[in-house]
């Protein structure tokens, strides 16, 4: 083939789009270092901001992610199972070399909004900031003057095990292009004030929906699907608007205990990952939590009219289950706690016939919580529920919830339950 004028120009133009598509990518791509500061002098912050930003840091969990088991607080290296790997937080300590001690409150608002480090660098969105990005400038600069008045502990994080490709930290732009949204805060005139500042957090700091709101396959909320259940480290968390199982026995009341005790008894308590989250939330102010649950039953409840239900009273024994191998396990097992007349019953505690896990349609908290246990709320005198993963087979746990399901629940068995429960051993153990 001979090359004529018109190859050339239109080999010259294939060449331009390319260039001005790599200096588009490279302009998405690139974000400046801001310069480092000294370290802010304390006591150049009232002790009025720092006390509301121990609230907001609070309510935004920041303490959760940021420190490691049994470890200094906010020093970070706590490792957060993600789809895509194991990641570490940062040590968001004022420490100069391994915290955040020279970041300007600008370096802190653009990594906390926008998921972009102080020298440059994207930061993966397991830093919450598809929701904090709503959060307002002055409420971070609170919660700097809380992080930068914290003693600084020396810590460097352990390197993230990522799986291959996915440790590109470029890629992340895209990825913002496509799901970080700049929404600003709009108020609602014709709701109350309390509703609104319910929103606020909801959305913004308290980033319910990180967990509660369904994923797409690149990691992003769905778009039009807020609040519609979603995963989170191997557990359910269910919806929390209207299609929740259990929302009509939610009422602003019930939310309230659960929410800032990690128990009610109308429900059970938070296991899983909703633990940490109630005992973040028992820490924060009682007006405040009062707006989150104001919020939320609006969202689960759009139109109600009339109370809640109450739960029904346990079932008694269902014939058919007795005498059989799984009702003499769930007895030598089980009933010490979860038999109707059982102290803990007795001590109030709500029977598993009210518990949103056995009544869900899908088995896998039940699962879990027989797997894992459930850890008693901080502070509260709830009994918890021991693991039971070394001591009962795949066989013995479907066997057993099989039963409670049939005994204490109107709901169809659920299907496939051994198969269930192996898969999430394994899943457990990665
Ligand atoms: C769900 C867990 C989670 C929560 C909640 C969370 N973070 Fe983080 N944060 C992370 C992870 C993980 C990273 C590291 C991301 C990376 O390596 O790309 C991080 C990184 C950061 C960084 C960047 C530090 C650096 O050296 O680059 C800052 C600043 C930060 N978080 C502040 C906060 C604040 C303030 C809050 C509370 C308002 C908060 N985080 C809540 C998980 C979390
Ligand atoms: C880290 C993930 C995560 C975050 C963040 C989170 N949740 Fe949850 N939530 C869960 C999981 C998992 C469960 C299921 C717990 C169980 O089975 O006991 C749950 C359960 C619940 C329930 C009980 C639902 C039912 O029908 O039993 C409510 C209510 C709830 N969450 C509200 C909230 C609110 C409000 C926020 C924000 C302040 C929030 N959650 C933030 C993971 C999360
Ligand atoms: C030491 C007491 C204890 C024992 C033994 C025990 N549980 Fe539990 N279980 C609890 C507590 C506490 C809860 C949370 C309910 C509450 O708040 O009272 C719970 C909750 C549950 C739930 C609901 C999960 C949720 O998130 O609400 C299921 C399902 C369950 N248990 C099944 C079992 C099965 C099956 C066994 C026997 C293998 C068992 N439990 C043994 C204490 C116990």
């Amino acid at each position: 083939m001979r090359l004529t004028k018109r190859h050339l120009w239109t080999g010259i133009g294939g060449l331009g789009v390319l260039g001005v598509g790599l200096a588009v990518a490279a302009w998405i791509v690139y974000e400046p270092e801001i310069p480092k500061v000294p370290r802010p002098d304390p006591r150049m912050f009232s002790s009025e901001t720092i006390k509301r930003g121990e609230q907001l840091a609070t309510a935004g969990d920041c303490i959760v992610c940021h420190t490691a088991d049994n470890g200094p607080a906010f020093a970070g290296s706590r490792p957060l199972a993600t789809p895509f790997g194991v990641l570490y937080s940062n040590n968001i300590t004022p420490d100069e070399q391994t915290g955040i001690g020279n970041w300007s409150a600008a370096a802190f608002r653009r990594a906390v909004k926008f998921g972009v480090g102080r020298d440059g660098t994207h930061l993966y969105p397991a830093l919450p900031y598809e929701h904090f990005i709503r959060v307002k400038d002055d409420d971070l600069d609170a919660i700097y003057a809380f992080l930068m008045t914290r003693e600084a502990v020396s810590k460097i994080a352990p390197p993230n095990e990522l799986l291959p490709g996915l440790g590109i930290r470029q890629s992340l732009a895209g990825w913002k292009l496509l799901f970080l949204h700049d929404s600003r805060e709009v108020v609602d005139e014709a709701r109350s004030t309390e509703w609104n500042r319910g929103k606020y957090l909801v959305d913004g700091l308290a980033h319910c929906g990180a967990c509660h709101t369904p994923r797409n396959l690149l990691g992003g909320e769905e778009w039009g699907r807020e609040f519609g259940g979603g995963v989170a480290e191997g557990w359910n968390a269910p919806p929390l608007d209207k299609s929740n199982p259990s929302a009509a026995r939610w009422d602003v009341e019930t939310l309230v205990k659960y929410l800032s005790t990690g128990t009610d008894t109308a429900h059970s308590t938070a296991a899983g990952p909703m633990g940490p989250v109630t005992e973040g939330l028992s820490r924060l102010n009682k007006a405040d939590v009062h707006a989150i649950a104001v919020y939320i039953d609006s969202v689960m409840h759009p139109d109600r009219t009339g109370s809640p239900v109450v739960n029904a009273e346990p079932e008694g024994v269902d014939d058919k289950a007795t005498g059989s191998e799984a009702a003499a396990l769930f007895q030598g097992a089980c009933a010490g706690c979860h038999d109707p007349a059982s102290p803990m019953a007795v001590r109030g505690r709500p029977p598993l016939s009210g518990t949103s896990d056995l009544n869900s349609n899908d088995p896998r908290n039940a699962v879990q919580a027989v797997l894992q246990g459930i850890k008693a709320p901080v502070g509260s005198n709830a009994p918890y529920m021991p693991s039971f993963a070394d001591n009962l087979t795949d066989r013995q746990i479907a066997d057993l919830l099989d039963y409670a399901r049939t005994r204490f629940t109107q709901n169809q068995p659920w299907a496939e339950l051994e198969r269930t429960v192996h898969g999430i051993r394994k899943e457990n153990q990665q």
